[in-house]
């Protein structure tokens, strides 16, 4: 339904999530602002590639700067704030533990407090993960199961998460937290394994590489399609009382099944090309992902359409036009 009346501020738009979830909200009628952290080189390559850039509307800001974000939430009044904002790879949080702390972990409290400043009636969404669940404490993982994080990530991630619940219990603030498990798309960072894959195939048919080095084969995830994740988190916030929520596929699927059929995609054999390189392996891996989104399905009505097949096919396809030469935007 439109809704000519509503705005949102959108901290990571540059990110995938960010991009997906800003034409989602466009195509509700919402203004849509972007927190746009200062970097030296353009990262706006996303918002193009979906044909929404001049869309959006940009205010300079960094989650490691409160100031920034009392005066982006004063400037632009917006009634829904997605903090989707992050240091968001893994294995860099070991090497940047402190700067994921900030940025991962106190960058959402920033926010929250900015909103308690400015305006506690709005509604706040945190992107906490799976990676909270880390190493396993139930097969099947829910909104139920307790965390045990493997990485600064996981843990900066957790913190964040308590933080939101908490400045819910404590002010009343209508704040909720999605705990998604991995969601792909062809704008998907190339440095997360299925792009990596799904770039390395492309590259392999297209003759322009010979192999494709990955860490651990045996890591299984619940994959799904981000497209479809960011329906989820706009649901979340239009809810009467906020709440947090699971979202996945409940299919987890490993690494190296996930080449079998990027590979098979382009008529290849996954096993004359990936090659397991102790380079890529994570000094504490999280093994197993599997999430039953039950309570999502049932209270906001959410569940996936894509099928991992689907989205596998939608990246290599996306990687064989972009390594080809076929498409000639500025897609990474
Ligand atoms: P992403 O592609 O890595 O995007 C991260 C975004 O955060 C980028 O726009 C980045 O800006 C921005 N950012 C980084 N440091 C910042 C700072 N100091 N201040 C403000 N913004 C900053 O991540 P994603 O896959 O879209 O994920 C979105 C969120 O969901 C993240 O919080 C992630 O941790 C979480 N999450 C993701 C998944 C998944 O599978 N994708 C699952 C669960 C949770 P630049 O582009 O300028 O660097
Ligand atoms: N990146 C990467 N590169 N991962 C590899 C490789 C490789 O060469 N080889 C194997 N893997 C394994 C990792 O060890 C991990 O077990 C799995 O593939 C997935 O790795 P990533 O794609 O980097 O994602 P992630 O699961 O660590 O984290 C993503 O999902 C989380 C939700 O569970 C990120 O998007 C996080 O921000 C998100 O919270």
């Amino acid at each position: 339904m439109i809704n000519m009346n509503k705005a949102a501020l959108i901290t990571g738009i540059t990110g995938q999530d960010g991009a997906y979830l800003s034409e989602f909200l466009l195509k509700k009628g919402y203004r849509v602002f972007g927190l746009l952290a200062r970097r030296s080189s353009n990262t706006s390559w996303r918002l193009r590639y979906l044909g929404i850039e001049d869309r959006v509307q940009f205010v300079e800001g960094d989650l490691t700067d409160l100031s920034s974000l009392v005066r982006a939430l004063s400037h632009f009044e917006v009634e829904e704030v997605y903090n989707l904002g992050a240091q968001s790879f893994v294995a860099t949080s070991w090497m940047q533990p402190i700067l994921t702390g900030y940025v991962t972990g106190l960058g959402a409290v920033h926010l929250l407090e900015a909103i308690r400043l400015a305006n506690r009636k709005i509604r706040f969404y945190q992107a906490s993960t799976s990676e909270m669940f880390g190493k396993i404490q139930q097969p099947v993982q829910t909104e139920q199961t307790p965390f045990y994080p493997r990485s600064p990530y996981g843990a900066a991630k957790l913190y964040a998460h308590w933080m939101t619940v908490n400045y819910r219990e404590s002010f009343g603030m209508h704040a909720s937290s999605g705990i998604l498990f991995n969601h792909e798309s062809p704008l998907r960072g190339i440095e997360f394994v299925t792009r990596k894959i799904t770039d390395g195939v492309a590259r392999i048919k297209c003759g322009l590489q010979k192999e494709l080095r990955l860490g651990n084969l045996d890591a299984k995830r619940d994959w799904g399609f981000a497209g479809d994740y960011v329906e989820a988190m706009w649901e979340m916030l239009q809810q009467p009382v906020p709440d947090d929520y699971v979202v996945a596929t409940g299919r987890s699927v490993s690494v190296r099944d996930f080449c079998k059929l990027a590979f098979s995609h382009v008529g290849l054999d996954y096993e004359h090309f990936v090659v397991s390189d102790p380079k890529f392996q994570r000094p504490a891996e999280v093994q197993v992902l599997l999430g039953n989104a039950a309570k999502a399905k049932d209270k906001l009505g959410w569940q996936p359409k894509t099928s991992l097949e689907e989205l596998i096919a939608m990246m290599v396809d996306s990687d064989m036009r972009r390594i080809s030469g076929q498409n000639d935007s500025d897609a990474h």
